[in-house]
This record gives C-alpha cells, sequence and structure tokens, in this order.
C-alpha cells in the first residue's frame, strides 16, 4: 500500500540521516536491486539521484542504486512501510531484468506445485523427538551469539561468528558417522555461510536454514554493535537445537537433511542465493525448505507462529500449520505477508524450490529493536520459551517430511 507524500517525508525526516551518512559518499559502486513497486516513488524520493528506476514489471521494479545506501534503503523500509520491505540485490543489470521475467515462471510454480507427500503419520517416530526440545539449550546459543559485537558480513566479528557456529555444530554431530559440517565459502565477502549435511539413503534434500549475519542499520559496518539477539541468534539457535536432538537420537533419516546458517542475509539475502543458485545449477532435488528468521520476540498476543504467505509455497505452508496442530500442542498459528523478499526463503523460492517462512509475530507487532544494539535477549523477557514452539515445530516437520 502507497502512503500520501506527506506521511513519507515526515517519516523520513523522523530518521534522521546524519551529514556524514554514507548517503553522502561520492564514487560509490552502484548495485541493481528488484523491489516491490509500492516501494518505488519513496525510494526515488529518499535517495533522490543515487537511485534510478530501471524497470518495472507485475508489481516489481528493477532499481539501479549506490551500494552504500543499502542498509539505509533497508532500515527506512522497515520504519516508513511498517513491514519487512525487503529487496533483492543483484550482480548486474541482466540479472536484475531476468527476475522480473522469471516472476511468472519459477517463482509461479515454487509457489503452486506440490514438492511431496504431506500425510502426517510419523507419531510414534516424532512425539519422543518433540519432547526432548530444551529452551534452556536455545537461550544459552541465542546468549553466546549475541555476545559478538556483530555478525556483520565483512570483518572480523562476522567471521569469527561463523567459525563459532561451525565448530559449535561439529561438536554436537561428533559421534555421527553420517554428518558433516562445512563452510560454504563465497568470493565477495568474508563470512562464510555454514552448512550441516545429514545424510541419507535418497539425495531427496530438506532444507531448515536462517541468516547468520546481524546488522547495525543506522551505524552499519564491522565495527557497529550488533547483537542481533533476535535477528537472527534466535533462528540460528532454534536450529542447532534442532540438530543436537536428531544427532542424539538413533534416527536414521532416509532423505538428506541439510541445515544452514547463511551469511550476508541483511545487505541483500546474498549468501542464500549463491547457495539457492548452485543447488539448482547442480540439479539437486530439494523437497522442502524452511526459513527459521526470528522465532524468541512474542509481538502478537494469542498467536504464535506466523506463516508468511508471500515467497512461500502454499501446500507446504498448510502443513507445517497441520504440523503444528499436531504436534506442539497449544500453538496458535495464522497467516501473514512479510513484503518483498523479506528473509533467505525469498532466494529459494525464485530458483523454483518450495520454501517456507514461520515467523514469530504478525508484521504490525513485528520487534522494533531489530537492526540496532538494543536486539538483545532481555527484550525478549530474557528467555527462549517462544523458539522453543518452533524448534517443535521443525522437529515434526523434518521427520514427517522425511518418511
Ligand atoms: N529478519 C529480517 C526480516 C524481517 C524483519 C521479517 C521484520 C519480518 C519482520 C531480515 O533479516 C531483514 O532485515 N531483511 C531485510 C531484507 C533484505 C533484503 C535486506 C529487510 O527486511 O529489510
Ligand atoms: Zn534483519
Amino acid at each position: 500500500m502507497m502512503k500520501g507524500f506527506k506521511s513519507l517525508s515526515l517519516a523520513v525526516a523522523m530518521i534522521a540521516i546524519p551529514a556524514v551518512s554514507p548517503l553522502a559518499t561520492e564514487n560509490t559502486k552502484s548495485v541493481y536491486i528488484t523491489i516491490d513497486s509500492d516501494a518505488l516513488a519513496f525510494s526515488e524520493k529518499t535517495f533522490g539521484r543515487r537511485v534510478e528506476s530501471i524497470e518495472t514489471k507485475d508489481g516489481i521494479s528493477v532499481l539501479k542504486i549506490d551500494e552504500e545506501s543499502i542498509p539505509w534503503l533497508s532500515l527506512l523500509m522497515h520504519r516508513n512501510f511498517n513491514r519487512c520491505g525487503g529487496f533483492m540485490v543483484h550482480d548486474d543489470k541482466e540479472e536484475a531484468l531476468e527476475q522480473l521475467d522469471s516472476q511468472d515462471g519459477a517463482q509461479l510454480f515454487a509457489k503452486n506445485n506440490m514438492f511431496a507427500d504431506y500425510t502426517i503419520n510419523q507419531e510414534n517416530l516424532v512425539k519422543p523427538l518433540v519432547n526432548e526440545v530444551k529452551a534452556d539449550n536455545i537461550l544459552a546459543t541465542i546468549t553466546k551469539l549475541s555476545s559478538f559485537k556483530n555478525r556483520y558480513y565483512k570483518g572480523e566479528f562476522g567471521k569469527q561468528s561463523a567459525t563459532w557456529i561451525k565448530d559449535y555444530w561439529s561438536g554436537l554431530v561428533k559421534n555421527r558417522t553420517d554428518a558433516t559440517v562445512e563452510f560454504f565459502p563465497h568470493s565477495q565477502w568474508d563470512q562464510p555461510s555454514v552448512i550441516l549435511t545429514l545424510k541419507g539413503a535418497s539425495d531427496e534434500t530438506i532444507v531448515v536454514g536462517g541468516h547468520q549475519d546481524s546488522i547495525n542499520g543506522s551505524f552499519g559496518g564491522a565495527t557497529s554493535t550488533a547483537p542481533g539477539a533476535d535477528d537472527n541468534a534466535s533462528g540460528i539457535a532454534t536450529i542447532s537445537e534442532v540438530i543436537r536432538i536428531l544427532a542424539d537420537s538413533s534416527y536414521q533419516p532416509q532423505k538428506t537433511i541439510k541445515f544452514m546458517a547463511y551469511a550476508a542475509e541483511e545487505v541483500g539475502l546474498l549468501g542464500s542465493k549463491e547457495i539457492s543458485r548452485s543447488f539448482k545449477q547442480k540439479n539437486v532435488n530439494v523437497i522442502g525448505v524452511m526459513q527459521l528468521d526470528m522465532t524468541n520476540f512474542q509481538g502478537t498476543k494469542d498467536l504464535d507462529i506466523v506463516m508468511m504467505r508471500d515467497y512461500t509455497n502454499d501446500q507446504q505452508n498448510n502443513f507445517v500449520g497441520s504440523i503444528i496442530d499436531r504436534y506442539v500442542p497449544g500453538v496458535k498459528w495464522g497467516f501473514d505477508k512479510c513484503g518483498y523478499g523479506c528473509s533467505d526463503h525469498a532466494s529459494w523460492h525464485s530458483q523454483g524450490y518450495p520454501a517456507s517462512m514461520p515467523f514469530e509475530a504478525k508484521m504490525n507487532d513485528m520487534n522494533h529493536n531489530i537492526h540496532t544494539a538494543r536486539d538483545t535477549l532481555a527484550a525478549s523477557n530474557g528467555n527462549a520459551n517462544h523458539a522453543a514452539k518452533f524448534a517443535k515445530m521443525a522437529v515434526a516437520y523434518i521427520v514427517e517430511l522425511d518418511r
């Protein structure tokens, strides 16, 4: 929904971009992004000559913008549209324009196609595993991850935190001969993604992932304070608890299960874009993707888990809802929309894979501390009870999809 001219300028004024903002930098590199067309006028007004509209189709626009403005765009979209006003960053103009054209092909396929048998019939296997979820384990991981000054995709802290995740996950699976943990390196920045594989008999693959990086929207950069406790230490901690439970059990997967901690999500879904592309290129048969990005802030009263409808697969979303009803009793779920490409599920969706994004709250009730130094565990009541619901859901999702 487009907001009025007046309220836009007011909102922009409230942000108070400092005199030394990155916007003032001359001669920075230009990048191409795709963004919801309803944000077009807003972007042009805010960024002036630093943004150029290239083409619009089916409600999506290609913009040329200087790279330094990206963190500002992200921040302003959050504040002014009160929604995840995401966008995708592309390598070049051709790729951005391709995105417009693949809208109707790969993305429609990813939205409507049925990729798996969604019957729920593994209660004997699932129930004991779900009962193993311990909120305190999730709490400990959030505490550790949010103790890095930041997990920014460029710079020392972002590299150190990636190494910590790889070592932690390696420890969780040290007794499994069917598990490997690897870095997925990226050529354009230092922070690697981390991928843990539980190898099953079949090559059909289930992906459960979240982004590991954090960002401070107003003081972006490698030296800023960005604990990212909710966004997204919570998702990585939730995934870690799922890994621990499956690894400690005698569960032998039939399909191949991959857990991912994506690099560089906060600057345009960059890590997941490279990974999902390389999977597509190798024709990996991914039958289900679950994105866990922000799981520990219960912003909406009387609602626990919110399935994002956009850039996700309709059938799998309903399946995840049924999984919650069956295996996480008392937990209420509903639907909302995120906005254009708000997290890594959009990368998989763009490659034609079926993705879901179960989220912690309705968009209107979102955690407003994200992308600031205030995104701490204390802002989620200092416990991980909300995230524990997501860990139960994810364990049940994996096992039911696996058989
Ligand atoms: N975790 C957020 C996405 C989010 C925020 C979803 C609030 C729902 C409510 C994610 O890390 C993020 O910040 N994404 C960016 C988009 C990206 C393309 C830079 C955003 O929303 O601005
Ligand atoms: Zn974020």
